[in-house]
């Protein structure tokens, strides 16, 4: 497995890669890789990628001032374990200053999807997502890159930048890698305490009741289930899957999204339905 920190060599070894016929696949990620993350280069590998690339880079700019940047969980050893052992045969660890050069002054902004759910909350953070994903295309020149279902919204806006910027590749989107007891997986998990994973888990579990015996019929009615578990709920919306537009009743082709608090922690799940 190759190992990259600067970007030219990568590049340039892409580059390599590509003319000699190899189809690469890029899985971006900001490490602390967990099953998730590892479905995701399985996935590659499914896809049949000669080359898949892995990068781990905690992204500075889509981070809001007082998000969690600087507390965000990083591993690097235990990272490149886990992209060997699952079948990744390049591994990119950039830091902040190779990636955004003095003066960095060029960001890819999308202007549709990302204006509510996370984006409304997250000023900047699809901004960020973007510019370092339009970095990471150009960089690994993949024929195609795996994105994961949980973070719903952002794989929308980069199917979006890819079609309106003529990006030459295609977009994967994984399902959800949850744990046994549903939550779904997420490298902000480490921040839950045995008490707020537990409180945690109501997320999941009412979302996937939503609309069953038993279950809330309505988003107020499953908004009102979450708080009832101690949740502090962000958002509960239910949107075209497609367009991200909101729509009153919830049906075949829409997408239902939360966000919450538990405690500090902010979590995100979604379902197609
Ligand atoms: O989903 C993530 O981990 C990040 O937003 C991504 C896509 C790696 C960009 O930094």
């Amino acid at each position: 497995m190759k190992i990259f920190q600067e970007p030219q060599k990568l590049q340039k070894w892409c580059r390599a890669r590509k003319l000699a016929g190899a189809k690469i696949a890029l899985v971006p990620t900001m490490g602390y890789l967990h099953d998730g993350h590892l479905s995701l280069i399985r996935e590659a590998k499914r896809r049949g990628a000669d080359e898949i690339v892995v990068s781990v880079f905690v992204n500075p700019v889509q981070f809001g001032p007082n998000e969690d940047y600087e507390k965000y969980p990083r591993d690097e050893k235990a990272d490149l374990a886990k992209c060997r052992e699952a079948g990744a045969t390049a591994v990119f660890f950039p830091t902040p200053a190779n990636m955004y050069l003095d003066r960095h002054s060029v960001y890819v902004n999308e202007e549709d999807l990302s204006k509510g759910l996370c984006g409304a909350r997250r000023p900047g953070h699809f901004r960020g997502v973007c510019t370092v994903v339009a970095k990471l295309f150009n960089l690994a020149h993949p024929d195609f890159a795996v994105f994961g279902q949980k973070d719903y919204q952002q794989a929308q806006v980069i199917k979006r930048m890819v079609r309106d910027l003529n990006f030459d590749l295609k977009i994967v989107v994984a399902p959800i890698v949850r744990e046994e007891s549903g939550l779904a997986r997420s490298s902000r998990n480490t921040y839950l305490s045995p008490e707020e994973r537990e409180r945690a888990v109501a997320i999941s579990r009412n979302l996937m009741a939503f609309g069953s015996k038993g279950g809330a019929k309505t988003l107020a009615a499953l908004r009102k289930s979450l708080e009832k578990a101690g949740l502090v709920v962000d958002y509960v919306e239910c949107v075209d899957a497609e367009t991200l537009e909101p729509r009153k009743t919830p049906k075949k082709g829409c997408c239902i999204l939360v966000a919450a608090y538990c405690g500090k922690t902010r979590l995100i799940d979604n379902r197609v339905l």
